[in-house]
């Protein structure tokens, strides 16, 4: 099944970028270091010597981390073959290679790969297959996989903090905005400080020359935003977040490079709704907000956008926008964006009325049902069967 590949992909990623990340924390990520990538020698001869059990050496490449669109492209293109391929298929003996994601990187932005090595030639593989990778449409194509409702709700879970409210541990605090006293967004801005007005009146889409699409995730579809398009924003975040963070160094460059593949694949598996931004000249998508709404709390769940849109003011619109909508929608009490100290916009959030909560499932509250648009979701007769009787089975453990 095509879920549980994606699965297994994902929380392969999940570990190797926790073990890179912790394995590089300890050695300390500051200062440039050595700006390589240690890449197994079984990765460089020929398909057979890598089933023998020949001693490997580590072997050092090059990582150059200046981040062009060519490169990203080329480890996007990557990222479809393991999409596209199932490591559990005996006759694919390259399946395996392909999700392995410290090799992905240092094939996309390696300098001293020999052009004969595993890596470049899985590279060139992937490229091949891609079709035309600078055209439009290539750019635009949602690759996802159709993921069922039930499927994207359960992956949406743990990022929300389901964990606290499930009662089985506790997370960080929360940044909440009760918006039950508002009747209007003005109402909202009224109460904040004169430069968080003036930023708000700024972050305008005909005064930064942009434009937002709301875009339903649907339930048995591909995500609207699994296109390269999107993917570009996400990497572009994570390596400007680090190296903000760590300062510039291979180090937090193959951390963010390895961060943005989990992330963008985790935003593409989850429930709820995008809202697109892109340039109005261009048509280029410049960022992405991933919401979802459940129970009478509406949760900025993800963020990302490229460098350029991180200097008109998109985040702050982004925020706007969700309270806005949480104002309008009277299913909705909470603005939740999630928890504090974990990025950059932490001490933002407060300037903007959030307040960060310990006990925060006691003002969000999620115990409801996930909140759709009217038919947002494909009707899935056997997925939605299931999901009533895990409901069921709840309801008896409770
Ligand atoms: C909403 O208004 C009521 C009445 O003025 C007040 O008691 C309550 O604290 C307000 N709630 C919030 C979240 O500001
Ligand atoms: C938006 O476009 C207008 C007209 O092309 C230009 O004058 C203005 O400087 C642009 N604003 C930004 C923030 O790029």
């Amino acid at each position: 099944m095509l879920w549980s590949r994606i699965l297994v992909i994902s929380s392969c990623c999940l570990l190797r970028v926790g073990y890179a990340f912790l394995a590089r924390r300890q050695h300390g990520i500051k200062g440039p270091g050595a700006p390589t990538l240690q890449i197994d020698t079984r990765f460089w001869s020929s398909q057979d010597r890598a089933d023998e059990e020949a001693p490997s050496e580590p072997i050092a490449v090059t990582i150059d981390t200046t981040l062009s669109d060519d490169k990203m492209r080329s480890l996007f293109a990557w990222i479809r073959c393991a999409f596209d391929r199932n490591p559990y298929d005996p006759n694919d003996v390259y399946a395996y290679y392909y999700s392995n994601i410290e090799l992905a990187i240092a094939s996309a932005f390696g300098n001293n790969l020999p052009k004969d090595s595993m890596p470049a030639k899985l590279m060139e593989m992937a490229i091949k297959s891609a079709g035309d990778v600078n055209s439009k449409e290539w750019e635009e194509a949602l690759i996802g996989d159709a993921i069922s409702r039930r499927e994207r709700e359960s992956a949406s879970l743990g990022a929300m903090g389901a964990a606290q409210w499930s009662g089985r541990f506790m997370t960080r605090p929360h940044s909440l905005l009760d918006v039950r006293n508002f009747t209007s967004v003005d109402d909202w801005v009224k109460t904040l400080p004169r430069g968080c007005k003036r930023t708000i009146k700024k972050a305008l889409p005909e005064l930064q020359n942009f434009t937002v699409t709301n875009k339903l995730i649907r339930g048995g579809k591909a995500s609207p935003h699994s296109s390269y398009a999107h993917f570009r924003c996400v990497v572009e975040h994570e390596v400007r977040l680090l190296s903000n963070i760590y300062g510039q160094s291979t180090g937090a460059f193959v951390n963010a490079l390895a961060e943005a593949i989990s992330r963008y694949m985790g935003t593409t598996c989850m429930a709820g709704n995008i809202k697109e931004y892109r340039d109005s000249e261009s048509n280029k998508v410049i960022g992405f907000a991933h919401e979802v709404s459940k129970g009478r709390t509406v949760r900025g769940q993800w963020f990302y956008c490229d460098d350029d849109a991180a200097t008109r003011y998109v985040w702050f619109h982004s925020v706007y926008d969700l309270v806005k909508q949480a104002i309008d929608d009277d299913r909705i009490d909470v603005v939740d964006l999630g928890p504090s100290g974990t990025d950059a916009f932490e001490y933002l959030k407060s300037k903007y009325g959030f307040e960060a909560v310990v006990d925060w499932p006691a003002i969000a509250d999620y115990r409801g049902e996930f909140n759709y648009e009217e038919d947002q979701n494909e009707e899935e007769i056997m997925d939605d069967m299931m999901r009533m009787m895990q409901e069921v089975f709840r309801r008896k453990d409770a």
